[in-house]
């Protein structure tokens, strides 16, 4: 099989996007749109995949970790400098590069194989993805001479009128002879609007030598929309969107507002799931069969169990059981783990705690650097007192302990198994199993005292 080589362009700056953020950084769907293009490449059965960065080049490395081979690109003189500046890697190996831009998000690995299989059928030296576009502004046009054979690509900024009015577009993706490109990019020059190494140009170079040049249209321009700008980005957001919730939809969820359900691509979600409107599920989070999330919550790399019901609550980085029951208005924060069965209710907050299964906190409590045991029922108002001003301490409350409503526990402390804490206490030290603990002022009631009261009332 021919080696095949990947090479992604990342080092523009996207002046257009007119951000603090490097364009390519800029996440659509909660993903970053250059780890989109990396990803679908790494489907692909490649050799290596080389990331050209430039502007952010750190951040960029840092985004894509081990997903990537990197080289720098200092000055940014155009898209066949880019590609140029991997030329100590591969500009000897035989076999077959393909190039895509880092601001294509859309571009799929299925439509990456076709334009390889394309070029591999063609025996092309050089086979560029293209698209029809209706509005075909800011990209470049491809233009075709006699027998309908590709010739060039001319920018919008270097086109005529009568090429301007051409709707074929260059995607920014193409397949190439390895060293063929190579050499071929040696005699792109920059005479032309920007006074850039335009990679396109590579093509009327190749055609000149009588190699083959290819084209292969998408039928689905959506994939080959390049994100110059924030409204472009916009564009993105929505096609992606649609894209992942039809996914969805077509496994077995129920969306019941595809247009108001923002899921990202990464996140797996199982069969007769309902998501209910306004829902934002993020990350590595994985949703079991049966539950029912929404309307309004926001879940971040959380693992949601069998029949779990989330309602207008907020998760992350957390671990929620089997038929859990979690809100209105419940706040589940990072590192947190509810068992099977477990009630988290509205106003409660739960932070970097585990709670065994079946365990209750039903309503207006702060759960926060605590193991809670199997069956324990915290009672409304409950807080743990974890922070001392320097440092956080553990709460334990053990399997089927009883917390009165509106306690404090005073961290470090244990609730043994099977105790009880009275209403309205101040607990700060342990309370031994299947004891009771009444820590708060003792109620004394004065008979009579109101009358007395009055009396003394001055008229
Ligand atoms: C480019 C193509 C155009 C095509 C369009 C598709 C060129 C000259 N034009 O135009 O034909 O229709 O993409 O979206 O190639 N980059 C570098 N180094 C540079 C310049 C750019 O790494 O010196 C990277 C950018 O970060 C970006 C990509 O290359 O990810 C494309 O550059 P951009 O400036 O967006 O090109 P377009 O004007 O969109
Ligand atoms: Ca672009």
């Amino acid at each position: 099989m021919t080696n095949r080589y990947a090479v992604v362009l990342a080092a523009g700056q996207g002046t257009r996007m007119k951000s603090k953020l490097y364009k390519v950084l800029h996440p659509v769907c909660g993903k970053p749109m250059v780890q989109h293009v990396v990803d679908q490449l790494n489907t692909l059965e490649l050799n290596e995949l080389i990331t050209v960065v430039g502007f952010g080049a750190e951040k960029v490395q840092h985004q894509l970790g081990e997903d990537s081979h990197y080289v720098i690109q200092e000055e940014q003189l155009g898209t066949g400098h880019a590609v140029l500046k991997a030329e100590d890697i591969l500009a000897d190996k035989e076999g077959t590069t393909v190039v895509v831009c880092g601001d294509t998000p859309l571009l799929t690995a299925e439509t990456l194989q076709k334009l390889l299989d394309h070029h591999d059928e063609q025996n092309a030296q050089a086979t560029i993805l293209t698209a029809h576009a209706d509005d075909p502004s800011g990209y470049g046009r491809v233009i075709r001479g006699g027998n309908a054979q590709v010739e060039r690509i001319v920018e919008q900024k270097d086109a005529s009128e009568e090429e301007k009015a051409i709707q074929e577009i260059n995607t920014g993706t193409y397949c190439f002879d390895n060293q063929k490109l190579f050499e071929a990019l040696q005699n792109v020059a920059n005479d032309n609007a920007q006074g850039e190494y335009y990679l396109p140009d590579v093509i009327e170079i190749l055609k000149n030598e009588s190699d083959k040049i290819s084209a292969y249209q998408t039928p689905d321009f959506s994939e080959s929309l390049g994100v110059n700008d924030r409204v472009a980005l916009s564009k993105a957001e929505k096609l992606m969107k649609q894209r992942i919730n039809e996914q969805h939809m077509r496994n077995g969820v129920t969306i019941v507002d595809p247009d108001q359900t923002y899921i990202g691509p990464d996140v797996q979600i199982n069969r007769d799931v309902v998501i209910e409107p306004g829902c934002i599920i993020e990350g590595n989070t994985i949703i079991e069969e049966d539950a029912v999330v929404g309307p309004h919550s926001s879940l971040t790399n959380c693992f949601v169990g069998k029949g779990t019901v989330i309602k207008q609550s907020v998760a992350a980085d957390s671990h929620i059981g089997e038929r859990v029951q979690v809100g209105p208005y419940a706040h589940i924060r990072p590192a947190s783990s509810l068992g099977d069965e477990v009630k988290v209710g509205n106003f409660v907050e739960v932070k970097k705690a585990s709670f065994g299964s079946g365990s209750k906190a039903s309503h207006l409590s702060y759960i926060g650097d605590a193991e809670v045991g199997d069956g324990v029922n915290i009672g409304c108002g409950t807080i743990t007192v974890n922070y001392d001003g320097h440092n956080k301490h553990l709460t334990t409350i053990q399997d089927d302990a009883f917390i009165g409503c509106n306690s404090n526990l005073v961290a470090p402390v244990t609730v043994g198994k099977g105790a009880y804490v009275a209403a309205g206490s101040t607990i700060n030290e342990d309370v031994p199993a299947e004891a009771l603990s009444i820590a708060r002022a003792r109620q004394t009631n004065k008979e009579g005292y109101a009358a007395k009261m009055k009396s003394n009332k001055k008229e």
